[in-house]
């Protein structure tokens, strides 16, 4: 199963600002939900405290410590750990699970993803949450698609 980052960093890296994403880009609301529609998408209990709802179409896995978190929803699984997470999608035979955020979750599943879909957006924004930078070493850029306001950078892990 392929584990996929998918994520959208300002030039200066910031992914998040007071709890929510401090940008409204359409396009780029566009491409996350063609390219995610039909995956389990894995998140952080903050992240998933930024939604107002799950993510249609999609299993929504929130990832807490708290063993006592609960939603009662068709379409959402909770998680104590990476691995049980990265297991469930496994077990329920998915070919690939999009990581979603936020910045705790994405510096936690670094090591053990793939491949990288990152929406690189060309200004800088304030903000409190970052993206790690991307090792080239480790990273290599396979394809790069140029839109208005971010460019989509797709990278796949060195063997
Ligand atoms: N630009 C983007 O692409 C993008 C995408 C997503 C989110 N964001 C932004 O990122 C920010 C949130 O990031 P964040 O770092 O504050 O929070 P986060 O990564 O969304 O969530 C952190 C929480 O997730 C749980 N968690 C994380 N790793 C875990 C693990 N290995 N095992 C079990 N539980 C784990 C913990 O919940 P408990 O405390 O309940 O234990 C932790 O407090 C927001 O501003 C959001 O809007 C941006």
């Amino acid at each position: 199963m392929e584990k996929i980052i998918i994520a959208a960093v300002s030039k200066n890296r910031v992914i998040g600002r007071n709890g929510i994403i401090p940008w409204h880009i359409k396009e780029e609301l566009k491409h996350f939900k063609n390219t995610t529609t039909g995956f389990p998408v894995l998140m952080g209990r903050t992240t998933w405290e930024s939604l107002n709802k799950p993510l249609e179409n999609r299993i929504n896995i929130i990832l807490t410590t708290n063993p006592d978190f609960s939603f009662s929803h068709p379409n959402v699984v909770i998680c104590n750990s990476i691995f049980d997470a990265l297991s469930w999608c496994e077990e329920n035979n998915y070919s690939k699970v999009f990581i979603i955020g936020g910045e705790q979750v994405f510096e936690d599943t670094l090591k053990v993803a793939d491949r990288m879909i990152i929406s690189e957006l060309k200004f800088d924004v304030e903000g409190d949450r970052f993206f790690p930078q991307i090792d080239l070493n480790e990273w290599e850029l396979v394809s790069s698609s140029d839109k208005s306001e971010f460019v989509i950078k797709e990278y796949l892990r060195r063997k």
